[in-house]
């Protein structure tokens, strides 16, 4: 079996805190693969790694057979990724900033403009497109944000809690968008702490805990883990990252 992704191992410190502690992962081509942690778990960190953006301390990552520390600007050109909080040029244009993009990935001014106005339809941009983009709103920067890392057809896309932001419309058209590109065998992984996306949107998950993962498996056998019939992945995930006692914060807090 071939993996699109490989982490073996694989450990960050920064001063005394473990970003990321041991972790080994393999991601199948065409898999939604979610991982899912409280704030501060390693999610971020675990996908800088895999982008050759933060080095490892040790262990060993491999994206699509390439060795990330060997070879982090072949790794990248194959991935599409949206970080968490995007950068994007505020004052250019929504249009000059993905033909920039797309120039930038190597594409023919033709093909980028197909895509772009393609992308642009779909995300519901169309008409705002010549608009600066500091004057957008949140959602309309993450889609752009979404547009930039798809524009170039990757093999891989990384995606730092892709739907923060957007409305329940813009969410659905990047889930179907995200299962669609599977279809045609691109790998996605994609962070979130909001269960019922890890629920809906992932084939398998990784459930992460002060930068280890604590389980693995689909959503629907994570469920079965929590031992009664019916559980959410919240009880699920509650119970791993020992959050049961909630109501009591949540008590003292109102006092
Ligand atoms: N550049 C850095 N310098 C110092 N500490 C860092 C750095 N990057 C991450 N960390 C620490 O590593 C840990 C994991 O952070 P990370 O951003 O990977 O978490 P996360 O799971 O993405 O959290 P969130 O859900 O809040 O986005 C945290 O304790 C964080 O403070
Ligand atoms: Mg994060």
């Amino acid at each position: 079996m071939d993996y699109a992704i490989i982490l073996e191992s694989v450990s960050k410190r920064f001063g005394d805190v473990w970003a990321v502690r041991d972790l080994s992962l393999r991601i199948e081509y065409g898999r939604v693969y979610g991982l899912l942690g409280p704030n501060g778990s390693g999610k971020s960190t675990t996908m800088k790694m895999i982008l050759g953006l933060v080095k490892p301390d040790s262990g060993k990552i491999l994206v699509d057979g390439i060795d990330v520390s060997k070879d982090p600007v072949e790794v990248r050109k194959i991935i599409g990724y949206v970080p968490e909080t995007p950068r994007l040029y505020d004052y250019l244009t929504g249009i000059e900033y993905l033909d920039f993009i797309g120039e930038a990935y190597g594409m023919s001014p033709e093909e980028r403009k197909r895509r772009i106005e393609e992308f642009l339809e779909a995300f519901e941009l169309k008409g705002r497109e010549n608009e600066l983009i500091s004057g957008y709103s949140k959602g309309m920067k993450q889609k752009i944000a979404l547009i930039a890392a798809l524009i170039h057809k990757p093999k891989i896309l990384i995606l730092d809690e892709p739907l923060s932001g957007l409305d329940p419309r813009s969410a659905r058209i990047v889930k179907d968008l995200i299962h669609e590109l599977a279809e045609e065998g691109v790998t996605t992984i994609f962070s979130t702490h909001i269960l019922e996306i890890a629920d809906a949107v992932c084939d398998e998950l990784a459930i992460m805990y002060e930068g280890r993962k604590l389980a693995e498996g689909k959503p629907d056998e994570l469920k079965r883990m929590a031992g009664e019939s019916g559980s959410t992945l919240e009880e699920v995930f509650l119970k791993l990252t020992g959050a049961e006692d909630v109501r009591e914060i949540v008590e003292a807090l109102v006092d």
